[in-house]
């Protein structure tokens, strides 16, 4: 694909995405570094030194990007999104999967933005045309029965080339793609930085005033895996079943042939129809 749109400079810029911000709680602090072996790991040793409630940490590479089930989050230099979220919010562990919505729900709104719909397939991973263009990490700490701080990273594809991710994902690569390759032209990664923090702070806010309610509603909207067959892969074995929806807690319900509900915390998902 050749692409016509170019932008001048498209490297990260922490002036042009605070112009960008209009948030209460996220982004009075940012950090960008040239490459980290995580950015939430990097925030992680910044939050135990008592970092403050909406820290932001961006980088242009990870050398060890991480992602869910333990797999690594590739992480190619200047092309995409790589940013991780400190919030200290008074929750139990239990709750924190919910919790975890307003970074799904925050990549959702930043995608529409440009012009692609978006779809979120459980927990907390960001389709466009049934690929993947970003996911979402939570790392939690705990302090006695709550939570000490969550650390939501989120990496999303914006400008790597398929055949670059082709090459480093392998037959795992056919799954993903990304958002230049949905939309054809070059996706200005400042502005979607800023977009996705502005909205991720509005997320943050209806969680405060309105609860997990207010954010499993619109999850589900979104939701792509309900009514579909699916496989969840876990540790010990493999359930295939019907989606049902999530509960609650946000975990994932799925039906069995035999009628019987599984709740589902963890795992690999794949559609099967
Ligand atoms: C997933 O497996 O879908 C989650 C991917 C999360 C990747 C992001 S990139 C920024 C942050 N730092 C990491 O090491 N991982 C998350």
């Amino acid at each position: 694909m050749t692409l016509e749109t170019r932008i001048a400079s498209n490297d990260l810029d922490i002036d042009l995405i605070r112009r960008q911000l209009s948030t209460r709680a996220v982004g009075h602090v940012v950090y960008l570094f040239g490459e980290v072996s995580s950015t939430s790991e990097r925030l992680r040793q910044l939050a135990k030194e008592g970092a403050r409630e909406g820290t932001v940490l961006l980088a242009e590479s990870q050398s060890d990007g991480r992602g869910r089930l333990g797999k690594k989050w590739f992480s190619p230099f200047g092309v995409n999104l790589y940013a991780s979220v400190l919030f200290r919010p008074h929750i139990t562990p239990k709750q924190a999967p919910v919790f975890s919505f307003i970074a799904s729900l925050a990549l959702a709104d930043a995608v529409r933005r440009i012009g692609v719909q978006p779809a979120i397939k459980w927990p907390n991973d960001i389709l466009a045309e049934r690929k993947k263009v970003a996911g979402v990490l939570a790392d939690l700490a705990t302090s006695g029965e709550l939570l000490d701080y969550v650390i939501l990273g989120v990496g999303v594809n914006l400008n790597v080339e398929k055949k670059v991710l082709l090459d480093a994902l392998g037959e795992a690569g056919q799954a993903a793609t990304s958002l230049r390759e949905v939309t054809g032209a070059e996706v200005d990664r400042n502005a979607f930085a800023a977009s996705f923090l502005n909205s991720l702070d509005e997320w943050f806010h209806v969680y405060r005033g309105h609860g997990e309610s207010a954010l499993i509603r619109a999850w589900r909207d979104l939701d792509i895996l309900t009514g579909r067959r699916i496989a969840v892969k876990g540790e010990q074995s493999t359930i295939e079943g019907r989606a049902i929806g999530v509960d609650a807690d946000g975990y994932l319900l799925v039906k069995d042939p035999l009628g019987r509900r599984h709740q589902i915390i963890g795992g690999e998902i794949r559609l099967i129809d």
